[in-house]
């Protein structure tokens, strides 16, 4: 077996550091970010950024980031040598629709599905900070023949906890981008219940102790709002296909949380933001609402110190933040301070 993954980012330098250890010479990996590449090299691994010098691969994994519409996808199908007999899993996340235009690109390349190559979509669900990898969670897969499904089975069985087959592959689609539209809902939902508490003088922590001393109910927490990349891009691929108000609603409820956070905090302030990661327990500052808001109140003519428990003063500082460890705290007098966790609540 040669196995080849296609997009050495947050997911598949995962994926493909879990499969070097359990088939030892056989994975390669493949990215078209040079930089990327070179600095997987330079600590051993074997990566490329070299279609051409990708032949006799036996099984592709693909997670690549999607592109709003799945063009890094069909941007790395278009350089694939793709031999027959080939097993090829999309595991990105894709805007519903994506599969029949990818079954139609590898027609149109004379491959017939189930029979000279076998295409499947086994969409990624891990949860980073949760999962120590990308097969700790159950998975879906979804193909347009049986024959395709079967060759999907036989890799995927021994290395994922369930496998949990569909026999229509715009479920296996639409089940990633509901899942994580469903997880927006709910905090949108919670994001609106807080500031009604907040409006009340109800303390919000309370009621989730309350709401959630029930199995079957989650009333979640706030943030900063909804980031990191997937959530707001799978509700934009939902919203597409699919246009609804509550989806729309959900949307509009975020925007309203987000600027009420800073609308509370007015201008000419000195603010201590605590919390800048994308999430809780993540060191990423990509997509992070976190970061948005201090840019948005810096627009807004306040000072913003930041700390964050999971990056050095130094770190912030690369980064273009002002780290509140560089200063001493007591010369910063009148200071807002906003925590994540209670980012409507200003003390
Ligand atoms: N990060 C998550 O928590 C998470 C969870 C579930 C699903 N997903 C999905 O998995 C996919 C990948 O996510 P990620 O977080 O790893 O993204 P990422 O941005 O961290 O990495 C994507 C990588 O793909 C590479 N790439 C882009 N076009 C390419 C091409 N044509 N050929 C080869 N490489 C290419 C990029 O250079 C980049 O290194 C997305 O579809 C995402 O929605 C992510």
């Amino acid at each position: 077996m040669k196995i080849c993954v296609v997009g050495l980012g947050n997911i598949g330098f995962n994926l493909f550091t879990y499969l070097s250890h359990k088939f030892p010479g056989e994975v390669i990996g493949v990215d078209v970010n040079e930089s990327r590449v070179s600095e997987l090299r330079s600590k051993g691994y074997r990566v490329t950024s070299d279609y051409r010098a990708l032949t006799g691969i036996k099984v592709w994994l693909m997670a690549p980031s999607t592109g709003n519409q799945g063009q890094n996808l069909f941007a790395a199908l278009k350089q694939m040598i793709i031999f027959p007999g080939s097993l090829i899993s999309i595991e990105s996340t894709l805007p519903p629709g994506t599969m029949r235009r990818v079954r139609e690109f590898l027609e149109g390349k004379g491959f017939e599905l189930g029979t000279d190559i076998f295409v499947i979509h086994v969409p990624h669900r891990v949860m980073f900070g949760v999962d120590k990898t990308v097969c700790d969670t159950p998975r879906v897969m979804g193909a347009f023949t049986k024959a395709c499904l079967e060759k999907g089975r036989q890799f995927y069985v021994p290395l994922v906890p369930l496998l949990v087959e569909v026999s229509d592959v715009r479920i296996a689609e639409l089940s990633k981008v509901v899942e994580n539209v469903k997880r927006y809902i709910d905090i949108a939902f919670a994001q609106e219940i807080y500031g009604y508490c907040v409006t009340q003088g109800m303390d919000y922590d309370d009621l989730r102790m309350a709401v959630n001393s029930k199995s079957n109910v989650e009333l979640l927490g706030t943030d900063w709002g909804i980031g990191g990349e997937c959530l707001p891009k799978d509700m934009s691929f939902l919203r597409t296909v699919c246009p609804s108000t509550l989806l729309e609603g959900a949307e509009q409820a975020d925007q309203d949380y987000r600027d009420r956070i800073v609308n509370q905090v007015g201008s000419g302030k000195e603010v201590l933001v605590r919390g800048l990661s994308y999430k809780t327990g993540v060191k990423d500052l990509k997509h992070s609402r976190g970061v948005d808001l201090v840019r948005a109140l810096e627009a807004t003519g306040n000072t913003v110190w930041v700390e964050d428990p999971l990056f050095s003063s130094a770190e912030l500082s690369g980064a273009g933040f002002n780290s509140i460890n560089e200063v001493d705290q007591d010369q910063v007098v009148d200071r807002l301070v906003l925590d994540r966790q209670k980012a409507l609540d200003i003390k």
